[in-house]
């Protein structure tokens, strides 16, 4: 069998109670696919932090550089502050394994009901590709005066050529490899130094892709469409932030955000990609037993996909989608089951066509 380290952070609230059965579900898949697991437990999170001070030990990253991928549940939760979880784990393991790509696939699975009056035939099944460790998300600025008059806070974007064209370009080969249409999410009528960079690099990557119509979209307009017409989406590139807020509205519109999975992903595979869910740690809910694990599990099953078993990852989203036809959903879906009976009926279908 193929020996397959993963390291696991499970977090904070619902992330923990996502995280426990997807393991199982992986080893199912596993088996039929000669795939070994080898899980690496790290209970990394606002409560290790409160315990030691850290979100992770000192010597945390060299920790994961040993693992071949990264499970991550969520993190954050109240009495921490969430910058200081954010940035004391998920952030500085996008950055230090350079996952400069975070792909987040928005499709309405079939036994979901679309929140949004659809017309007729309309299919909603795109990809964002989310420029993952520049941009908005930058630790240029700083506060001064604090607690005057005169008190001001300032945080610089960073936009560098060799982010925006990587991200353009990983985003081209998706669009060519699919039905060869990239809308690029800008703000060049409203920002004035960052955005018409972004539009300039991304035109120029696009010549060397003649099969791949680009358009580009204001931030704005684009969340409109996002809503009114979600089946002209191909592929969708984005900054950051315009990412980071467009997925939660992509995850929206199919369905709920409880679903929708996220791949910070290392490309060239010189280091671990780490996949995720969408959602975070959802502290009005957690302990209740009733987190829609679904987004965990779709995240596996990216990671199944980047980990060269594309097979293996198609079983698993259609385990999903038979669970769902069937009828078995969390409250966030409308239904009634619980966290553990979602990923019960996960299990079997795994393992229902020997
Ligand atoms: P959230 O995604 O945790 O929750 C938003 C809403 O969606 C809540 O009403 C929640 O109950 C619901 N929801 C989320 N996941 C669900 C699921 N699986 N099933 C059913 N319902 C679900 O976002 P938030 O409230 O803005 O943030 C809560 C905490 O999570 C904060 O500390 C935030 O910083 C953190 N966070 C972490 C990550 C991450 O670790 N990657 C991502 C987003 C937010
Ligand atoms: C996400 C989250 C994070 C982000 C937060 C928690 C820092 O919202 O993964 O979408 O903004 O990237
Ligand atoms: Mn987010």
């Amino acid at each position: 069998d193929e020996q397959v380290r993963v390291a696991v952070i499970p977090g904070d609230g619902i992330g923990t109670e996502v995280m426990e059965p997807t393991l199982g579900i992986l080893e199912a898949v596993g088996r039929r696919h000669g795939i070994d697991f080898a899980w690496q437990h790290h209970d990394w999170s606002c409560e290790h932090y409160t315990r030691t001070g850290r979100m992770m030990p000192e010597d945390g990253l060299e920790q994961l550089a040993e693992a071949d991928q990264i499970l991550l549940g969520a993190v954050g939760y109240p009495g921490v502050p969430d910058h200081v979880s954010l940035w004391g784990l998920l952030i500085p393991i996008r950055r230090a394994f350079k996952q400069y790509i975070n792909l987040r696939p928005v499709r309405l699975l079939p036994g979901i009901e679309c929140p949004l009056r659809l017309k007729e035939g309309t299919e909603i099944d795109f990809l964002v590709v989310r420029e993952n460790n520049e941009g908005e998300y930058s630790e240029v600025g700083g506060r001064m005066y604090r607690g005057t008059p005169d008190e001001f806070a300032v945080q610089e974007s960073v936009f560098t050529r060799r982010g925006v064209e990587r991200a353009a370009r990983y985003a081209l080969d998706l669009a060519a490899s699919r039905r060869g249409s990239l809308a690029s999410a800008t703000k060049s009528n409203g920002i004035i130094h960052t955005m018409p960079f972004w539009d300039e690099v991304v035109h120029e990557t696009a010549k060397d892709y003649p099969g791949v119509e680009v358009r580009d979209y204001h931030i704005d307009a684009l969340s409109a469409q996002f809503v009114l017409d979600p089946g002209r989406f191909d592929v969708v590139v984005a900054s950051n932030l315009f990412g980071d807020i467009l997925t939660d509205l992509g995850a929206a519109i199919i369905g709920s955000i409880g679903i929708a999975p996220s791949g910070n992903l290392n490309p060239e595979g010189e280091h671990p990609s780490m996949f995720e869910p969408v959602h975070g740690s959802a502290p009005d809910i957690a302990g209740q037993g009733i987190a829609n694990p679904l987004g965990q599990i779709w995240a596996a099953s990216m990671m199944l996909d980047h980990m060269g078993h594309p097979q293996a990852a198609a079983e698993l989203v259609s385990a999903m989608e038979a669970t769902l036809t069937g009828g078995v959903r969390t409250p966030d879906l409308g239904g009634t089951a619980s966290t553990t009976e979602v990923a019960e009926a996960v299990l079997q279908q795994v393992g229902s066509d020997d």
